[in-house]
């Protein structure tokens, strides 16, 4: 881990010039791409911990990580190392047959976690449509819920993926509009309020599918005591809590979950991104065996699912959590950073929610949006995204040292004067 930042160099153009690399390399892909995305104008070809440089030399600090998926930085050597050796060794099986690298995986996830067995998969919507399947399983193997009812509850402002079942349970129009027709079987509630949710269960609720802070809708964190509350609603009503921790599981918050925050232990975890070290896709469904014990050979699965070199790379990860040096580094970065945002709320910051490492800003509308923050930072020397209009969300790799956070932190002050 670094505690000395290194000062991004010459500054990134708004609008990249005609003949430079970054201008072919954009052109290339406003051509070639189908435009789902909509990128910041910077063309990254290297990277080390939490600095990435452009094709022009210029570095950045990346103040968003892959979204969490970096939350070990780039390219940590203990990650490229698992990764290096396993491509000079296996890669592949498919389930079909065992590989040596599964096993152990899954057995030091699953201890790290508390849970009794994992399902592995390749992304985050995979192991949301994974946890989905299992929680529908289980209502009718297990609960007893006539076939073809069961029903989970969601919160409005969700985001746990792109597939059509996913996106059905969505209510924002960006994600959903004009791919219909939806999957039925979900029922949305307001996160954050107990009351609403004890009143949508029935006989037929099977699960409640909850990111314990939202993080795509910028970092929304709920009242004290509402995880507490679901899980105690959950228990006794007999429905399943699914925690989708993609995004805010392995450190990030400065707890290995983010429901351990709240002394909560649902009865499945969703993981990914930083599963995957930044290098290669893993996800994961880790639960007890009285409710992932619901699959049968046939009845799930994925060709590249635990993959050795996934299972090589997923394991270096979770040696590196169970340390608990990333989830310390994330407390102690994660107060320095909140210290500092806090300054700024009444001097161009409207509100600032944090948790670790993680931080969800208000930009004051009147003074910019979202994105044109986004922009003014790239022009400093730093990476980040917006979300939703005004917010801009930081969650930079667990790696970052205090000069790097302060570097942040001028570069915010700097741009809201
Ligand atoms: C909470 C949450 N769930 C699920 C997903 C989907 O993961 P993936 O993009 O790997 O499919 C994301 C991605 O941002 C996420 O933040």
């Amino acid at each position: 881990m670094s505690d000395t930042a290194a000062r991004p160099g010459a500054r990134a153009r708004r609008s990249p010039a005609p003949g430079t690399p970054t201008h072919e390399h954009i052109s290339l892909a406003e051509t070639w791409l189908a435009s789902n995305y909509h990128p910041l104008p910077v063309v990254i070809s290297h990277a080390e911990g939490a600095w990435v440089t452009d094709v022009e030399g210029r570095r950045y600090l990346d103040a968003l990580a892959g979204y969490s998926a970096l939350n070990f930085g780039h390219l940590h050597p203990a990650l490229v190392a698992a990764a290096r050796a396993q491509l000079d060794r296996l890669t592949l099986t498919s389930r079909a047959f065992h590989s040596d690298r599964l096993g152990p995986f899954c057995r030091d996830l699953a201890t790290l976690a508390g849970k009794e067995l994992v399902l592995p998969m390749n992304t985050g919507a995979e192991a949301v449509e994974t946890a989905i399947k299992t929680a529908r399983r289980w209502g009718y193997e297990v609960k007893g819920v006539p076939d073809g009812r069961a029903r989970i509850i969601v919160m409005a402002g969700n985001f746990h993926g792109r597939t059509t079942t996913i996106i059905s349970l969505s209510d924002d129009p960006i994600a959903r509009d004009h791919y219909g027709p939806y999957t039925p079987g979900f029922d949305t509630v307001p996160f954050g309020d107990l009351g609403a949710l004890e009143a949508a269960i029935t006989d037929d609720t099977v699960a409640v599918l909850l990111e314990p802070i939202q993080g795509e809708g910028g970092v929304i964190l709920p009242p004290d005591g509402w995880l507490r509350g679901v899980r105690d609603l959950t228990r006794r009503a007999n429905v399943l809590l699914l925690a989708d921790e993609i995004q805010s599981g392995l450190g990030r918050t400065g707890s290995t979950f983010a429901c351990d925050l709240e002394g909560v232990v649902p009865d499945v975890y969703i993981l990914g991104k930083a599963l995957g070290g930044g290098i290669v896709p893993v996800s994961a469904v880790v639960a007890d065996r009285d409710v992932l014990g619901v699959f049968t050979p046939g009845s799930h699965g994925s060709t590249f699912g635990g993959n050795p070199l996934a299972a090589a790379v997923g394991h270096a990860v979770v040696d590196l959590l169970a340390t608990g040096d990333y989830q310390q580094r994330a407390r102690q970065m994660g107060a320095h950073l909140a210290a500092g945002l806090e300054e700024l709320v009444g001097h161009g910051i409207d509100a600032v929610r944090c948790r670790g490492l993680w931080a969800g800003i208000d930009i004051d509308p009147a003074l910019m949006t979202g994105r044109e923050a986004s922009h003014r930072l790239l022009e400093r020397g730093v990476l980040v995204k917006d979300t939703h209009g005004s917010t801009v969300r930081l969650a930079p790799p667990l790696v970052v040292g205090e000069a790097e956070v302060d570097l942040l932190l001028d570069a915010l002050r700097d741009i809201l004067r």
